[in-house]
C-alpha cells in the first residue's frame, strides 16, 4: 500500500506544480497556485520556508549554518547561499525536491556584487562611468554568467549612499548623490532580472542595505545611524525606492538601527515605507544574522528578537535561524500570530514561483551554460570598455599622458604586480587561481618590442606588517617583500634612472575597503608616500596609477605627482584597460560620484551641502563664518570631477524661458565643444538650486546628466528638459512638492564648474 500511495503523491504533485505555475506572471494564478501549497503545509514547513542558510566558504559572520542537508530534508531550508555550480545545486535541490515532503525547491543565493566570473569594477569605479547602459549591461552579464553557474538570487545592489569615505563599504556603493544612485540603482535592477524573471538567464535582484547603512557614526562599520526624515527621504531613500520602483524582487534590511531601532525590527521602515508607501510586494530578507544581533543592539533574548523582526515585516531570516527555532514557541505564546508566518511565508514561496522553479526546480542547472558562458571572450571584451570607462583622471600635467609606446618606462610600486588585487572587493566567484594578468604584464604586453619596460617593487603596502596580513585575505595577497624599506626605494631609483618616464602603481589593497574594513586615516601609507617622493625628487614625470576602494586623502600627492589616473579595483581585464588608457588607446572620461576630501577632519563632505546661516563667502578663512582653521571647506577633487586628454568648453546656459508656470516645462541647454585635439566623452551635468523654500535647501542638486561624444573640434548642444517634478522635495511634513519662486539653473563638467541661469516659477 505505501508504495503507490508515494507515487500518486509524486505524480499529484507533479501535475499540481506544473499545471498551476504554468504561466509564471499571472498574479491570480500565483496567488490560487500558493493557496493551494499553503493549505498543504504545517506551521513548521511554513517556518521552514523563512530559513536561509550559508552553504559555502563565503560567510560574513562568526555563526555558519549546520546540518544543513538534514534540515533540507525536513523542509526546513527556504533558500541557501554560496552554493555554486549545476552539480552542486542540483544535489542540493534534489534533497529538496525528493526528500522533503512537500518538495518545495529552494532558492540560490550568492554575493554577485560587480560581476560574477567575469569581474566588472567596484560599484564605486562603476558609478564613475555615469554610463547607464555599461552599468546595465555590467549586471545583466553578471546574471547571465550566475545563472549559468546555478543561481537565481543576488544581493545586489548596494545602493547606500555614504558621505562618509572612512566607511569600508563605500567601494560597494555609487557615491554620495541620491539622483545619480537612483537612476544607477534602476539600470542594475534592470540588469539582473531582465523583463522576465522566470527567463532562465534573469535572476533575482535584492537591493541593500535597507536602510541608511552607508551613515554609520565616524564611518566604523555596523555603527548607529541617526538622521532626520527630512534627510532620509530626501538624500538616502531614493535609491532604495528606485530600486523598488524598477520592480526589485528582494530587499535586505541594514545592520544598523533607525530612530533607536534596528532596521530587521523596525516596523516604520518594512512596513509603513517599504510596503505602505512605495508598494514593495516582494520578499524582505535579513543581512547576515541580523536578526540576531538586535540581542546585542539590547533589544531581547532570540525569541523576543525574532519575534519583533517578522512583526515589523521581515520574510527571511539569513543564517541566524531565530525564525527556525523561536516563532513556533512565540505562536504559542501569541506574540506573533499565524498571519504573520503567512504573510512571511507567502512572500518566499511567491519569490520561487517567479522564477519558476515549482515549474522546473533545475532550469539554472545546464553544465552546458556553465560550460559555454563564463568568463567568454565576449564578456571579457566588455569589462575591458567598462573598466577604461570607470577611471577618473584626477591630474594630467604637461600634460604627460597618454604615454607614447616608446623609450623605457619604468613601472613601480606594490600594486605594478600584484594580480588578486585587481578584482576588488566582493569578487568571491573570481577564479582566483587564475587571477588577472598584473599590470606590468598588461604594460609589457601594450608596447610590445616598441618600448623598453622595467619594474621594481619600490614599497611594500604599508610599513605595518599586521595591516598588510589584515588585508591579505580572500585569496588577495600582497606578498610582502621584507628587505628594509630604504633597500627597496633604492632599487626602484636605480630603475627609474634608466627611464623617460615613471609609472607608480600606488594605493590600497582590494581588501581595505569593503565589510568590516573602516579606516580612521585615509592617507596612502606612509611606506607609498616615501616611495612617491623619492620618485618626484629624480625630476622625472611621475604618473600616478590609484588604486583605491575610497576616495582618499591626497593633498601632498596631487601637489608632486605629474599625474594621477584613479582606476579603482579595475576588475578580471583592468590591467589591460589600464593600458589603454595609459597610451591612449582610450580617453578617460569618468567622474566622480564622491567627493575626495582634502582632510579627514572634513567628514562628511559632499556637493549638496546648505548655505548655513554664516556661508563662508571668500576662499580664505574668516572670523564668524563657517568655516576651519586649517583646512578649506571645499574638497580636493569635487563629486562630478574629471579629466580627459581633450579639454570641452561650455557656452553660457540657455533657458527656454526665465518665468515659468505650473507644469510648463523648460529647456535648458549649452554647447559644449571639444577644444583639444583628441576625441573624447564628456558627462554634462545639470543641477538645481531652489533659493528659497519653506525648509532650507541643498546649494546645488544634480537633477540631470547626458553623456557625449565629441571629435577634435566638434560641437554639440545638449538639451536638457526641467519639469516641476525635478523640483520637488520632503517637506517638514514630508509632503513631497514643489514651491513657487526662484531657481538657478547649472550646468557644467562638474559640481563646482558650473555656468547658471536663474528662472522664476509660480504654480
Ligand atoms: C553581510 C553583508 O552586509 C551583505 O551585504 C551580504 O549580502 C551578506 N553578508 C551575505 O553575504
Amino acid at each position: 500500500m505505501k508504495f503507490p500511495f508515494r507515487c500518486f503523491t509524486l505524480l499529484a504533485l507533479v501535475l499540481f506544480y506544473s499545471i498551476a505555475n504554468a504561466q509564471t506572471s499571472d498574479p491570480a494564478k500565483m496567488k490560487s497556485f500558493i493557496d493551494a501549497l499553503m493549505a498543504r503545509m504545517t506551521t513548521e514547513e511554513k517556518i521552514g520556508q523563512l530559513n536561509l542558510v550559508v552553504g559555502g566558504e563565503a560567510t560574513t559572520g562568526s555563526v555558519v549554518s549546520m546540518d544543513v542537508s538534514s534540515k533540507i530534508r525536513k523542509g526546513q531550508v527556504g533558500g541557501i547561499f554560496s552554493v555554486t555550480t549545476p552539480n552542486r545545486v542540483r544535489k542540493a535541490q534534489e534533497m529538496a525536491v525528493n526528500e522533503s515532503r512537500l518538495k518545495i525547491p529552494m532558492l540560490f543565493g550568492l554575493d554577485v556584487i560587480h560581476g560574477y566570473k567575469t569581474i566588472f569594477p567596484i560599484p564605486l569605479g562603476l558609478s564613475c562611468s555615469w554610463d547607464m547602459q555599461l552599468i546595465e549591461q555590467s549586471a545583466r552579464i553578471a546574471a547571465q554568467e550566475a545563472s549559468a553557474d546555478g543561481l537565481n538570487w543576488t544581493f545586489s545592489p548596494m545602493v547606500d549612499i555614504s558621505r562618509d569615505p572612512r566607511w569600508g563599504r563605500v567601494a560597494e556603493g555609487s557615491g554620495e548623490d541620491p539622483y545619480l544612485g537612483s537612476a544607477i540603482a534602476k539600470a542594475m535592477v534592470k540588469g539582473y532580472q531582465g523583463d522576465d524573471l522566470s527567463a532562465k538567464n534573469t535572476i533575482m535582484a535584492c537591493v541593500k542595505h535597507y536602510a541608511l547603512y552607508g551613515a554609520a557614526e565616524g564611518g566604523r562599520d555596523y555603527n548607529t545611524v541617526d538622521m532626520s526624515r527630512v534627510r532620509m527621504y530626501n538624500e538616502y531613500f531614493p535609491p532604495y525606492k528606485a530600486a523598488v520602483d524598477a520592480g526589485v524582487a528582494t530587499v535586505m534590511t541594514s545592520f544598523n538601527e533607525i530612530d533607536g531601532i534596528p532596521a530587521t525590527a523596525n516596523k516604520w521602515l518594512i512596513t509603513d515605507v517599504l510596503r505602505k508607501q512605495w508598494g514593495f510586494r516582494g520578499m524582505v530578507v535579513s543581512d547576515y544574522t541580523s536578526v540576531n544581533e538586535m540581542t546585542s543592539h539590547g533589544l531581547g533574548d532570540l525569541k523576543t528578537v525574532s519575534a519583533l523582526a517578522i512583526k515589523a515585516g521581515l520574510d527571511m531570516d539569513m543564517v541566524g535561524e531565530g525564525f527556525l527555532t523561536t516563532l513556533q514557541q512565540s505562536l504559542k505564546e501569541g506574540k506573533v500570530t499565524m498571519a504573520d508566518i503567512n504573510r512571511a511565508c507567502r512572500m518566499v514561496l511567491e519569490s520561487k514561483y517567479k522564477l519558476g522553479l515549482f515549474e522546473d526546480p533545475y532550469r539554472y542547472c545546464d553544465e552546458n551554460r556553465a560550460k559555454n558562458e563564463l568568463f567568454t571572450e565576449a564578456n571579457r571584451k566588455q569589462e575591458r570598455i567598462t573598466a577604461a570607462h570607470s577611471f577618473v583622471l584626477l591630474k594630467n600635467q604637461g600634460p604627460v599622458l597618454p604615454l607614447s609606446r616608446k623609450g623605457s618606462i619604468a613601472l613601480v610600486g606594490p600594486l605594478a604586480d600584484s594580480r588578486e588585487n585587481l578584482v576588488g572587493t566582493w569578487s568571491v566567484a573570481a577564479d582566483y587561481a587564475n587571477p588577472p594578468i598584473s599590470l606590468l604584464t598588461a604594460i609589457k604586453q601594450a608596447v610590445g618590442s616598441s618600448a623598453n619596460v622595467l619594474y621594481a617593487k619600490g614599497a611594500n603596502l604599508t610599513r605595518d606588517a599586521d595591516m598588510e596580513a589584515r588585508v591579505s585575505i580572500f585569496g588577495k595577497k600582497m606578498e610582502r617583500d621584507n628587505r628594509p624599506a630604504d633597500v627597496l626605494i633604492d632599487e626602484a631609483l636605480k630603475v627609474a634612472a634608466g627611464a623617460d618616464v615613471i609609472v607608480a602603481a600606488l594605493g590600497e589593497a582590494a581588501e581595505m575597503t569593503g565589510e568590516s574594513s573602516s579606516r580612521s586615516d585615509i592617507s596612502l601609507p606612509s611606506s607609498q608616500k616615501d616611495l612617491l617622493k623619492a620618485l618626484v625628487n629624480t625630476g622625472k614625470p611621475v604618473v600616478v596609477v590609484l588604486f583605491t576602494g575610497r576616495p582618499l586623502v591626497l593633498p601632498e600627492e596631487e601637489k608632486i605627482a605629474t599625474a594621477i589616473l584613479n582606476v579603482w579595483f579595475p576588475g578580471s581585464e583592468g590591467a589591460n584597460a589600464i593600458a589603454d588608457v595609459l597610451f591612449g588607446d582610450v580617453n578617460p572620461s569618468g567622474k566622480l560620484t564622491a567627493s575626495f576630501p582634502r582632510s579627514v577632519g572634513q567628514i562628511p563632505i559632499y556637493y549638496s551641502s546648505k548655505n548655513t546661516g554664516r556661508p563662508l563667502v571668500g576662499t580664505g578663512f574668516e572670523k564668524f563664518r563657517s568655516n576651519y582653521l586649517d583646512v578649506p571647506n571645499d574638497p580636493l577633487f569635487p563629486f562630478g570631477y574629471g579629466l580627459s586628454y581633450t579639454s570641452f568648453g561650455y557656452s553660457e546656459v540657455k533657458l527656454s524661458s526665465a518665468n515659468l508656470k505650473g507644469n510648463q516645462k523648460l529647456e535648458a541647454s549649452v554647447t559644449v565643444t571639444n577644444t583639444g585635439k583628441y576625441a573624447g566623452e564628456e558627462v554634462v551635468q545639470l543641477y538645481i538650486r531652489d533659493i528659497v523654500g519653506t525648509n532650507t535647501r541643498p546649494l546645488k542638486e544634480l537633477k540631470g546628466f547626458r553623456k557625449i561624444s565629441l571629435q577634435p573640434g566638434e560641437a554639440k548642444q545638449v538639451n536638457f528638459t526641467v519639469s516641476t517634478d525635478d523640483l520637488r522635495f520632503y517637506n517638514n511634513d514630508l509632503k513631497y512638492d514643489w514651491e513657487p519662486g526662484a531657481f538657478r539653473i547649472f550646468i557644467g563638467t562638474n559640481s563646482r564648474d558650473t555656468k547658471s541661469a536663474d528662472v522664476n516659477w509660480t504654480k
